[in-house]
């Protein structure tokens, strides 16, 4: 089982509402928010305000994503803005220990996200603690990128750690991915898989999201 998570970046803002609907008809369960600062990423995109109103109009999980310095000071805001799932770049978080039981304690699912180059090694001490993580298989700040194929082995690897422990920590997967390597990577253990341009970016979002949805299941 697996759950697609369309990327609002690559979504027509200006039919915000529409696009949420159709990929909700395609079988969508989540939707990922991409929050970006210009300081953490070089790029800037939505907040706080948005995640209000997509809360308004849908009852699809919201999946905030947050590629921004300082993420413990903004973390439980999402959480409160209606934001299920929130996730926070270890890269970021020297104290995201504290950040992940805040946004916990705030009522959603507390995620780390960690980059391409950025080893599990990092998630020794907090894995038990999270509720899911968030592997990044593009370097964070655009959409549209290519997948980054070792990414492929780090999920598998995190699966066993995962597995070693007896948790039930959830893996998403984040970045370049599209009807070519879905199949691999939820056989590789991914449970929430973000696209954002495989969605949004061929005109049909409900179609898309039925094709990644049945291609994902082609090899588990
Ligand atoms: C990248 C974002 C992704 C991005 C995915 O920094 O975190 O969520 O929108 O877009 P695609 O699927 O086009 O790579
Ligand atoms: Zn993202």
């Amino acid at each position: 089982m697996f759950e697609i998570a369309p990327s609002l970046l690559s979504a027509d803002f200006t039919r915000l509402g529409e696009e949420i609907s159709a990929v909700r008809d395609g079988g969508a369960t989540v939707l990922h928010v991409d929050v970006m600062d210009g300081r953490f990423v070089p790029n800037i995109t939505i907040g706080l305000p948005v995640v209000r109103s997509i809360r308004k109009i849908t009852d699809l999980v919201i999946d905030t994503h947050l590629m921004i310095e300082e993420p413990g000071r903004y973390a439980v805001e999402f959480a409160k803005a209606g934001a299920n799932m929130v996730s926070v770049h270890v890269e970021a978080d020297p104290h995201i220990h504290r950040t992940i039981e805040s946004v916990r304690a705030a009522g959603a699912r507390a995620g780390v996200a960690i980059n391409p180059a950025t080893p599990l090694s990092v998630l020794d001490e907090i894995l038990n603690y999270a509720d899911f993580v968030l592997v990044m298989s593009v370097n964070p700040g655009f959409g549209g990128q290519s997948f980054i194929g070792p990414v492929l082995n780090k999920v598998s690897r995190l699966d066993q750690m995962i597995k070693d422990r007896g948790l039930s920590t959830k893996i998403e997967i984040d970045g370049g991915i599209d009807l070519s390597n879905i199949s691999e990577i939820v056989a590789g253990g991914a449970q929430i898989v973000v696209a954002g341009s495989a969605v949004f970016g061929g005109g049909d979002p409900a179609n898309a999201v039925r094709s990644l949805l049945e291609k994902g299941t082609e090899w588990v």
